[in-house]
């Protein structure tokens, strides 16, 4: 009844043994936790889990690629799920917060004179004035990382990478942030060029690899998301990014709006359906033969086989749902629907937890521990 979720695929080389792929969600939570939840993810039946916000800069946030903790950390990730039959690959991301500017607001953060909630939006209007500024060739030196990085994935154990196209690539692409008048800033070609060369870099760093693209795209009606590519513009970025060695793409909302925009809740006035960004992987089909995966609301089998059976898609990967219940693709395999939990996207111990500071977790999670 599953035929086409449960079949396997060539994804840029690579062959993925069914269509279910963990998206990039980065967790904030301990080691040890975060390990047993991605055991848990990759025991559920996944064909790969894409690890969110791999820091490409040895002065990122989160685990690095850069020291012996890192790696070892990595490591030890890459032994548990090969070790439960599911692929691994890095999402390879650079911020595009400028760190020197965050520090004015610290004062006010500690002194709880700003929330969090209010610190996003302050850091958002910094970006623009940091990308238009950064010399072209500090540019070149966080291009050429996303190929060091890449070369450090592999060798830890990552089978594939994951160019992450928001953020800074997310912010270049932008004419709302970039302001640049030099061969980085005005045409679509320039503003690819950020992307486009971090994607050379990888090629070069490691000629065989697959390199998925994470595609961000921009709505103007009405208007959602702020960085990222705008649909007219897919024609001219895409043709390039392929040219530079990109072999499949993930097709998302490009960020930069709200976070509850990027993730939305079921009650989102425009995005609460179920597969809700998938009119940007029709846009995105219509200019490339690589295969595409979709995301954002996918929860139901019905649905998710409809769309690939149909080449909407080729690959659907979840986040949220795969917390709700790691075990979906499994629970599919076996017609074991009765036993699912389908994630309401109520984003209440998911976003919530991350945005409280108490790491990702579910609503269902108890219940989970005891099916
Ligand atoms: C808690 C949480 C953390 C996330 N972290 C990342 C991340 O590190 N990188 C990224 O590109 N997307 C991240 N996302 C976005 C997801 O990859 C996905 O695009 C989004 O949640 C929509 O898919 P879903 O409806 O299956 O949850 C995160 C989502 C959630 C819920
Ligand atoms: S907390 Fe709600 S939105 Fe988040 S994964 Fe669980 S069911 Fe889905």
């Amino acid at each position: 009844m599953y035929e086409t979720i449960l079949s396997p695929i060539n994804y840029g080389g690579l062959t993925l043994k069914n269509r279910i792929i963990f998206a990039p969600t980065s967790m904030g939570l301990p080691r040890e936790q975060w390990l047993e939840r991605m055991r848990t993810i990759s025991a559920g039946g996944c064909a790969m889990i894409i690890i969110g916000d791999v820091p490409v800069s040895k002065h990122g946030f989160g685990p690095s690629l850069y020291t012996k903790k890192g790696r070892a950390l990595y490591q030890e990730l890459a032994r548990i799920v090969h070790g439960e039959g599911c692929l691994l690959c890095a999402q390879l991301h650079q911020s595009d917060s400028n760190l020197k500017a965050m520090l004015k607001y610290v004062p006010g953060v500690l002194g709880k004179k700003i929330s969090m909630e209010q610190l996003r939006p302050l850091l958002n209007e910094e970006v623009g004035p940091y990308i238009t500024g950064l010399p072209a060739k500090k540019v070149q030196e966080i291009t050429d990382s996303f190929g060091v990085a890449a070369g450090l994935a592999k060798e830890i154990g990552f089978d594939m990478v994951q160019v992450h196209g928001d953020r800074m690539c997310g912010s270049f692409s932008s004419p709302l942030y970039n302001h640049r008048q030099d061969e980085y800033g005005g045409s679509p070609e320039n503003r690819a060029r950020f992307a486009v060369e971090a994607v050379e870099a990888v090629r070069r760093a490691l000629p065989d690899i697959p390199i998925d693209f994470k595609l961000p795209v921009r709505q103007e009606t009405p208007h959602y998301g702020n960085a990222g590519v705008l649909e007219e513009e897919l024609g001219t970025f895409i043709p390039l990014l392929e040219e530079a060695g990109v072999t499949s793409f993930h097709v998302t909302l490009a960020n930069h709006g709200s976070l509850t925009d990027t993730i939305p809740p079921r009650s989102h006035p425009y995005f609460g359906e179920e597969g809700c960004f998938l009119k940007f992987c029709d846009r995105v089909k219509a200019v490339t033969k690589l295969p595409v995966c979709g995301v954002g609301g996918l929860t139901d089998p019905d649905f998710v086989e409809r769309q690939l059976a149909g080449g909407r898609i080729d690959c659907a990967a979840m986040s949220r749902q795969l917390l709700a219940d790691p075990n979906w693709p499994k629970k599919v395999a076996e017609g074991n629907l009765a036993h699912l939990h389908r994630c309401v996207r109520c984003n209440r111990e998911c976003l919530g937890g991350m945005m409280a500071h108490r790491g990702v977790h579910c609503i269902y999670d108890q219940k989970e521990e005891q099916s």
